[in-house]
């Protein structure tokens, strides 16, 4: 909320009552008063069906309320007559008169050609990550942690096909929602997601990118991005809070065995 306005608005109202406005004036200033809350009074803005939900209510309450005392009705209604039939007023009423259909003209023009896009902001999808994260207690220096399974590859196959496997399951029942059966990134989910799920059949992905890079990506989701990555509104979840560190590093040897793709080696300087 933002209080500044919204009390702006509410002493503007009481300093009102001192004033004893007109009835028409009065009305309209609780229309406007009550619109510049909704658009203006929360920090977090209110969709504009919302907002005309809301005053649609609004003005059917103060219709109501000034067509139940019949004094009220002629203080709303006379200076609208009057403002119609009396000559002084000529001038502006053709003014009003020329100025509605121009208004409505103007927001039909403005709906038709607002563009469907939803608006762009850069992002960097590949920051720098942090030195060092903490995963389950256990400190990781990205610069140099590596896969602690990737060795087995070569001394071990058999133990390392199991991994893989065990990686499989892992990503079968937690990734496939997003990241899609074959890894294209065309999850069921993945439609309703901006920005999208990675493919990580894209050679722009895991083939360029370290398996420290993923288990950090993938313990901290995007709520462990930093800023530059942002404005960021991935749907990434941190799977620290559900996998092991074991079914973390297992899943990683899944993705590069599904898509044949090589991690990139450890750079030591
Ligand atoms: C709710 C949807 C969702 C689920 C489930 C999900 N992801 Fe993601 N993931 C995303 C989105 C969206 C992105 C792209 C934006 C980003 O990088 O945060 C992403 C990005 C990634 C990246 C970064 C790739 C890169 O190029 O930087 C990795 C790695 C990843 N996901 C792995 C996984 C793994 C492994 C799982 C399962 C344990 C998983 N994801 C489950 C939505 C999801």
């Amino acid at each position: 909320m933002n209080l500044l306005v919204i009390s702006a608005i509410l002493a503007a109202m009481v300093g009102m009552r001192f004033l004893k406005p007109s009835m028409l004036a009065w009305i309209a200033i609780w229309w406007l008063g009550m619109f510049a809350i909704l658009e203006f009074g929360f920090a977090v803005p209110i969709p504009a069906s919302v907002i005309k939900i809301y005053m649609g209510i609004i003005t059917l309450s103060l219709i109501a309320y000034v067509l139940t005392d019949p004094e009220r009705v002629e203080q709303v209604w006379n200076p609208i007559v009057a403002f119609t039939v009396e000559k002084r007023f000529q001038p502006l009423l053709v003014v009003v008169g020329l100025l509605i259909p121009c208004v409505v003209a103007w927001s039909i023009y403005a709906d038709m050609t607002k563009s469907k896009q939803a608006p762009s902001f850069a992002r960097t999808v590949h920051p720098a990550p942090p030195d060092q994260i903490t995963v389950h207690d256990t400190d990781y220096p990205l610069g140099f942690a590596d896969n602690p399974y990737r060795t087995l590859e070569a001394s071990a196959p058999e133990e390392f096909a199991a991994r893989v496997q065990a990686g499989r399951d892992v990503y079968y029942s937690n990734c496939l929602w997003c990241h899609g059966d074959v890894m294209a990134g065309e999850g069921m989910f993945a439609h309703a997601l901006n920005p999208i799920p990675t493919s990580f059949e894209d050679p722009g992905t895991i083939a360029m990118l370290r398996e420290a890079f993923l288990f950090w990506r993938i313990a901290k989701g995007a709520p462990g991005m930093p800023d530059e990555g942002g404005p960021w509104e991935s749907a990434m979840p941190a799977w620290e809070n559900f996998l092991s560190e074991e079914e973390m590093w297992n899943v990683i040897l899944f993705l590069y065995d599904f898509t044949d793709y090589k991690p990139r080696a450890v750079e030591l300087h």
